[in-house]
């Protein structure tokens, strides 16, 4: 299969996740607090589902599914590899990831959105809308906003 949303879990796979992410959400926005923690215990919770697109078996694509329970799953740390953006898979990766959710029994998907990626939830049907506002405390969620899609 030429793309395909996998479950991370060998090193090569681990590798690619973290590069992606440290890539695309902290050193091309600049940002050093916190610093990227490749070792973040976040991601070995059960309850977590770090996976990662691969585009003819090279990951360009990173996102966490976290089950935060009651059918509630968030998608944490969405990016796509610079050079394949806006060519659609930012897309298929969310439809992939939202598809292990109703897996799993998801009735909605929730996101805290980067201000310049609301367009692309949009596009994806999530709309605006508070779903925790302790979470936008957070470092990591200041200044995003919170937006829902129903499954
Ligand atoms: C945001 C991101 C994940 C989108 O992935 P992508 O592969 O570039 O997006 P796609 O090409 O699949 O686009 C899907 C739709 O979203 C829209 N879209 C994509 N990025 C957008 C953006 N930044 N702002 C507004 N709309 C956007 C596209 O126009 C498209 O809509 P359309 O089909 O109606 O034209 C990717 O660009 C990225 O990694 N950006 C940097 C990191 C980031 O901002 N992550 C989100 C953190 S919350």
């Amino acid at each position: 299969m030429p793309l395909e949303l996998i479950k991370v879990s060998t090193p090569e796979e681990w590798a690619a996740y973290h590069r992606i992410r440290k890539a695309e959400l902290w050193d091309a926005r600049g940002r050093t607090s916190p610093t990227y923690n490749p070792n973040h215990p976040d991601e070995l919770k059960p309850a977590n589902t770090p996976v990662l697109l691969k585009l003819n078996g090279q990951g360009i694509g990173t996102t966490r599914l976290d089950d935060l329970s009651h059918g509630r799953f968030c998608v944490r740390l969405v990016a796509i590899e610079k050079t394949h953006q806006r060519k659609g898979y930012g897309r298929v990766m969310l439809e992939q990831a939202i598809q292990l959710a109703l897996k799993h029994g998801g009735k909605e998907i929730v996101v805290n959105a980067d201000e310049d990626a609301v367009g692309y939830y949009r596009a994806s049907g999530f709309r605006e809308e508070v779903w925790d506002a302790l979470e936008l405390n957070s470092p990591i969620a200041e200044g995003c906003v919170q937006m829902v899609r129903t499954l």
